[in-house]
């Protein structure tokens, strides 16, 4: 086995070898050891749009989840090839929407409400749930455009279907003004809609799903804050709860927390809710700045995790043997319909 110097001098030498060939994006959820490696860093949006864009690497290493791997080959060519270092990084909240229960769902949401509602889903999900959507008119969205992709969305329909993620689609329904008690949830264990009132007067239906990392971020967390030092600054993501983001100064899209905290004066003191690794770094980073973790106990993104420095080298030593370990490919039927509402959303921003 090789020390971690060993290891970064073979990556270092494989990527001067290979050159424009290799591209490696990494999401800012990533560890410092493989960050360090990246091309180009983003939130999800950033990082899609890059991978459409980029025309000439023959592979991409994306340092990120599986269904980032799979937007970025839906978006390249098909002579590029696109691989995870780690098949064992996904998302638990993409996993929530399974394609047969969405379009079980969906017969039922037809029952209820016909042609009044169009589908959205955030593009932490499936290839095959962005198919579903892209087949039915809609739109990904990621958490620096929802707000835009919703107003694109109610101009045309009622009614929203947001996938997966509840809190999302209900931190940004709110925050165009849509009313609490007008939003319900779609259970799809049970296949039902959880609501109190009259069926029609929902216009915004959101997909029991939540993101495991930011549901550990509570009330309870952001008062002992505001306790101990009520000059703190809150800034959250909005996969936060909607007591959370409320509570707080400030949400936005890691890239937005990020731009936030560059901006900020030295002296401010900040707590800021999102993935371990990427308020690590912000705390290095800004020495001149009080930075903490809204959980004082830190919440890693476990899946994120899976993509380490020996998988990365691992990836590398592969490819500079000529093998493909670990590509990512969504089939070309399923690849058509999931085009089009990545599109839909990348034509809007
Ligand atoms: P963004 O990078 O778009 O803010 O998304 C955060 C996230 O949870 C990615 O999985
Ligand atoms: Fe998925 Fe949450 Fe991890 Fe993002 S932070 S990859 S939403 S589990």
């Amino acid at each position: 086995t090789k020390t971690t110097e060993e290891m970064v001098q073979r990556v270092i030498e494989i990527k001067e070898k290979f050159g424009d060939k290799l591209f490696i994006p990494g999401h800012h959820y990533q560890k410092n050891e493989v960050i360090q490696f990246s091309d180009v860093t983003g939130d999800s949006l950033q990082l899609a749009q890059v991978a459409a864009q980029n025309k000439k690497a023959e592979y991409i290493v994306f340092c990120g989840v599986h269904f980032m791997a799979e937007t970025a080959d839906m978006l390249t060519t098909d002579q590029q090839v696109v691989i995870l270092p780690d098949m064992r990084a996904g998302c638990s909240m993409a996993d929530m929407a399974d394609i047969d229960q969405t379009e079980r769902a969906w017969v039922k949401l037809q029952e209820l409400y016909g042609e009044t509602i169009l589908p959205l889903t955030y593009v932490n999900s499936t290839a095959a749930i962005k198919a579903f959507v892209g087949k039915y008119g809609g739109a990904t969205v990621t958490s620096s455009n929802a707000e835009k992709m919703l107003k694109w969305a109610f101009a045309q329909k009622e009614r929203i279907l947001f996938l997966p993620d509840q809190h999302l689609g209900r931190n940004t329904a709110y925050d165009l003004g849509i009313p609490l008690d007008k939003m319900a949830i779609w259970n799809p264990i049970t296949n039902e809609l959880e609501y109190q009132g009259n069926f029609e007067d929902v216009i915004v239906i959101l997909w029991k799903g939540h993101c495991s990392v930011h549901e550990n971020f509570t009330v309870a967390n952001i008062e002992q804050l505001r306790e101990k030092d009520p000059d703190v600054k809150i800034i959250v993501h909005p996969e936060c709860s909607r007591e959370v983001v409320s509570l707080s100064d400030d949400a936005g899209s890691t890239k937005y927390i990020i731009d936030q905290i560059n901006a900020a004066p030295a002296g401010s003191k900040w707590a800021i809710g999102t993935e371990m690794n990427l308020v690590n770094r912000l705390i290095g980073q800004h020495p001149d700045k009080q930075i903490v973790s809204l959980n004082p106990s830190m919440c890693p993104c476990l899946t994120m995790n899976r993509i380490d420095l020996p998988h990365l080298l691992w990836t590398l030593e592969n490819l500079e043997n000529g093998v493909v370990q670990n590509q990512i490919t969504v089939p070309l039927d399923i690849q058509e319909n999931a085009v089009l509402a990545l599109n839909r959303m990348l034509e809007n921003v």
